[in-house]
Formats: structure tokens, C-alpha cells, sequence
């Protein structure tokens, strides 16, 4: 008898501090989807990566802070991960940036090699598109495979309630976007020869740069 396949594990982070924050909100729904698809989840939150603002005199001083350690053990745990992460003046939040930047100065680069979902919330009209935009930036540096279709929730205060998506067509929208990220990265996981085969040339002269991205495939 063929073993069944192991689960999926995955990260689901909500990227804002805020009590009631909207994100959080969007984070538990996808987290809910996650674990209905069979996965094994890890629901994450801003306020367990408590990190002070970055500064590389700190990091010679007394090393990495514990918040990003805790975060890259997180990150390792997991095969793949989902950030719903709010809008800050068109971009990403500042506390998600300084995160990131923390947690990229570890060896191995915990997100190198990682796949990546992105999905915002915001009562804006655009639901935070442009804060996603940004935040595929740093990630995709770090050599993380963010995926392609982003979600954004418009007017979440209203589009959201009850834990739930209020419109059925963007419910299904939503709980489609998470299964196929799910299903490639599941895919991935199985075939690690599509992740080899989906390196980017960052630039860096070969053999130099195989710290942040994966060697190219041979
Ligand atoms: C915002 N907000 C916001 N929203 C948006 O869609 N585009 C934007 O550029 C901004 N800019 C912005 C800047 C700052 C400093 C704050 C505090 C807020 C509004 C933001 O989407 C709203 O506060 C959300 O509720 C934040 O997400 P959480 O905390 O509910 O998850």
C-alpha cells in the first residue's frame, strides 16, 4: 500500500498589531480553508515576532532578536506560508518591513526557497493591492516564490463578517486563490525539481549568491 502523502504545513501569518485588526480576520479565514484542505496550520501573529527597529550595531551587539529567531523557526517548520498584511501609505507596514530585514540577516536565509501567498484587507476601494505589490518586492529578493494572484479585500468592514466573506463570489474567489496556492506548493513539496526549475538569475556571478538564492539547475 502506497503511505499516504504527509501534510502541508503552513504559516499563516496576520501582519498588523491592531486587536481588531481586519487581517487577522482574513489570516483566520485562509488558515480555516488551510486546515479544511487537509493541511496542518500554524497561525501566526505580529505580536509573537517583537523585534526592535533594525540596526546593525544591535545585531553585532547582542546578535539577532529572539523575535526573528522565533520567526525563522516558524518559517522552517513550514512548507509553505500565507501573510495577510494591511496597507500603510501604498506600501507594506513598516513593523512587517523591519521583520523581514531581521529575519533575512540569518544563515541558511529562511525564505529563500519558500513559497508565499499574499492577501490584504483594507476598507479602501483597492484593498491594499499596492501594499501586496510592495511586499512581493523584499520577498521575491529573498528568492521566496511569492504566488502570482494576490487577493485584496475591498471595504473589508463590510465585506467581512462573522469570520466569513460576506459575498459568495468572493468567498469562492478567496477559497480558490488559497487552494491553488495550496495545491502548488504541495506540488513542490513532492517534486522539489520545479522549485530547481523556477530560479530567477538575481544577478549575482554564479556560485556567489548561493546564500540568498538557489544554486541554478543543472
Ligand atoms: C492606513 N490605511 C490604508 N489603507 C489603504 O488601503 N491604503 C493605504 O495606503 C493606507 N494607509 C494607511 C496608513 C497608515 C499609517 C494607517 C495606520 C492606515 C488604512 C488601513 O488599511 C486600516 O487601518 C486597516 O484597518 C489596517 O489593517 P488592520 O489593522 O485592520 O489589519
Amino acid at each position: 500500500m502506497t503511505p499516504a502523502a504527509p501534510k502541508l504545513n503552513v504559516l499563516v501569518l496576520a501582519a498588523s498589531l491592531r486587536a481588531e485588526s481586519m487581517n487577522r480576520k482574513l489570516a483566520e479565514l485562509a488558515a480555516k480553508i488551510a486546515e479544511h484542505s487537509g493541511a496542518k496550520v500554524d497561525l501566526a501573529s505580529m505580536r509573537d515576532f517583537d523585534v526592535p527597529l533594525y540596526d546593525g550595531d544591535l545585531q553585532e551587539g547582542a546578535g539577532i532578536p529572539q523575535g526573528a529567531l522565533q520567526f525563522q523557526r516558524r518559517l522552517v517548520a513550514s512548507d509553505a506560508f500565507i501573510v495577510a498584511s494591511p496597507e500603510y501609505n501604498r506600501s507594506m507596514p513598516g513593523t512587517v518591513k523591519n521583520l523581514i530585514d531581521w529575519t533575512s540577516r540569518l544563515r541558511p536565509q529562511p525564505f529563500d526557497g519558500r513559497h508565499g501567498l499574499l492577501v490584504s484587507a483594507s476598507p479602501s476601494h483597492a484593498g491594499g493591492n499596492h501594499g501586496l505589490w510592495a511586499l512581493r518586492v523584499p520577498f521575491e529578493h529573498l528568492g521566496t516564490r511569492i504566488f502570482p494572484d494576490m487577493f485584496s479585500l475591498a471595504t473589508a468592514q463590510t465585506a467581512l463578517a462573522d469570520g466569513e466573506l460576506v459575498d459568495p463570489a468572493l468567498r469562492e474567489r478567496f477559497e480558490t486563490n488559497v487552494l491553488a496556492f495550496l495545491s502548488l506548493a504541495e506540488a513542490a513539496k513532492h517534486y522539489p525539481c520545479m522549485k530547481r526549475a523556477w530560479v530567477e538569475f538575481l544577478g549575482e556571478p554564479p556560485g556567489e549568491g548561493g546564500d540568498r538564492a538557489d544554486p541554478a539547475p543543472t
